[in-house]
C-alpha cells in the first residue's frame, strides 16, 4: 500500500520561506517539504527574489507554488498576502508563522529601536498573521498554526540577547493563547522551539564581524555544546512542522515542542 502524502489538498502559507544566506534557513526547508507532502505552498518574504527562489524549487519538484512579497510586520502587506493566497488557492489549512530575527545586547547594550525591531518581526508579524489568517480557517472549520520559536524563550544558550529571549517568550505563550481560544473552532496552535541549528542566520547574524576562523571555532562550539554532539539543522525543524501541520497531530494543540538534540536538558554545572 503506498503512503498518502500527509498533507494533500492543503494549502500552506509560510512566513519567511526564503532564507538570509545561501544554504537552507528554517522556512526554506518547511515549504519545500510541506509541498513534497502535497501542500499548495504560498512562500512569503519580504525579500522577492528569496520567496521566488523557494518556490521555484517546489516547483522544479513539481509541487504548486505562489511567491508572494511583503514585509509581515505591516498589516496593509499581510492583510493583501492573505487575500491573494486565497484567491489564488481558495483558502489557507496551514500557517506556518517563521519570520524572526536576532539582535545581540542586553538592557544596558540594546537600543530602544533594537528592542522594538526584535519584539516587531518576531511577535507583531504573528499576531498580524493570525488576525488575517484565523478567519480563514474558521471558516473552513480546520487550521493547522506552527510558530517558530526558540528554545531562548526558557533558557540561555550563552549569549546575552534580551529582546530575543523575551520575544520568543511572547511567541510560546501568543501561541497557547490562540490555541485555548480557536479549539472550538478545530484549529489548533502549537510552537517549535529550535535549538542551536546550522542554518545561514549563524555565520549571516551571529558571525557578522568575524573572520573565517573565528566563524568555524563558533560552530564548533555550537556543536560541542549539543547533547548530541552537533547541531541540528533547518530539515529537523521543517520535520517537526510538518507533523504538527499534519493530522499526525490532530489532537495536539497548544503544545511548545523543542527540537534541540537534548539541550534544554542540559545544565551548566554538568
Ligand atoms: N537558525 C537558528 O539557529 C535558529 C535557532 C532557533 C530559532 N530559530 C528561528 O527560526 C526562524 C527562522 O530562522 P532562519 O535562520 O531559518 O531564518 P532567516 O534569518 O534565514 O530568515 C528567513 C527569511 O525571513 C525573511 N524575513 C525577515 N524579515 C522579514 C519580514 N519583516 N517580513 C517578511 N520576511 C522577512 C528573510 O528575508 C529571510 O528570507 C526564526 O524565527 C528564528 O528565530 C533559528
Amino acid at each position: 500500500m503506498t503512503a498518502m502524502a500527509r498533507l494533500e489538498g492543503r494549502i500552506a502559507f509560510v512566513t519567511g520561506a526564503g532564507s538570509i544566506g545561501p544554504g537552507w534557513g528554517n522556512g526554506k526547508a518547511a515549504a519545500v517539504l510541506f509541498a513534497r507532502e502535497g501542500a499548495a505552498v504560498v512562500c512569503t518574504d519580504i525579500n522577492a527574489d528569496a520567496a521566488e527562489e523557494t518556490a521555484a524549487l517546489v516547483r522544479q519538484e513539481g509541487g504548486r507554488a505562489l511567491a508572494l512579497q511583503g514585509d509581515i510586520t505591516k498589516a496593509e502587506a499581510v492583510e493583501a498576502m492573505v487575500a491573494r493566497a486565497c484567491k489564488e488557492f481558495g483558502g489557507i489549512d496551514i500557517l506556518h508563522n517563521n519570520v524572526g530575527t536576532l539582535e545581540l545586547g542586553g538592557p544596558v547594550e540594546a537600543s530602544l529601536e533594537s528592542w522594538n525591531r526584535v519584539m516587531t518581526i518576531n511577535v507583531t508579524s504573528m499576531f498580524l498573521t493570525c488576525k488575517y489568517v484565523l478567519p480563514v480557517m474558521v471558516e473552513r472549520k480546520n487550521g493547522a498554526i506552527v510558530n517558530v520559536s526558540s528554545v531562548v524563550a526558557i533558557t540561555s544558550v550563552g549569549p546575552h540577547y534580551v529582546s530575543y529571549s523575551a520575544s520568543k517568550a511572547a511567541v510560546n505563550q501568543l501561541t497557547r493563547a490562540v490555541a485555548i481560544q480557536y479549539a472550538p473552532h478545530g484549529i489548533r496552535a502549537n510552537a517549535i522551539m529550535p535549538g542551536l541549528m546550522r542554518t545561514p542566520m549563524v555565520e549571516k547574524t551571529l558571525g557578522a564581524g568575524m573572520s573565517s576562523d573565528e566563524v568555524e571555532a563558533m560552530i564548533r562550539r555550537r556543536d560541542a555544546a549539543c547533547p548530541s554532539g552537533r547541531m541540528g539543522d533547518a530539515w529537523d525543524v521543517a520535520k517537526a512542522a510538518l507533523f504538527l501541520a499534519s493530522d499526525d497531530a490532530a489532537y495536539v494543540t497548544g503544545q511548545i515542542l523543542a527540537v534541540d538534540g537534548g539541550l534544554t536538558l542540559k545544565s551548566a554545572a554538568f
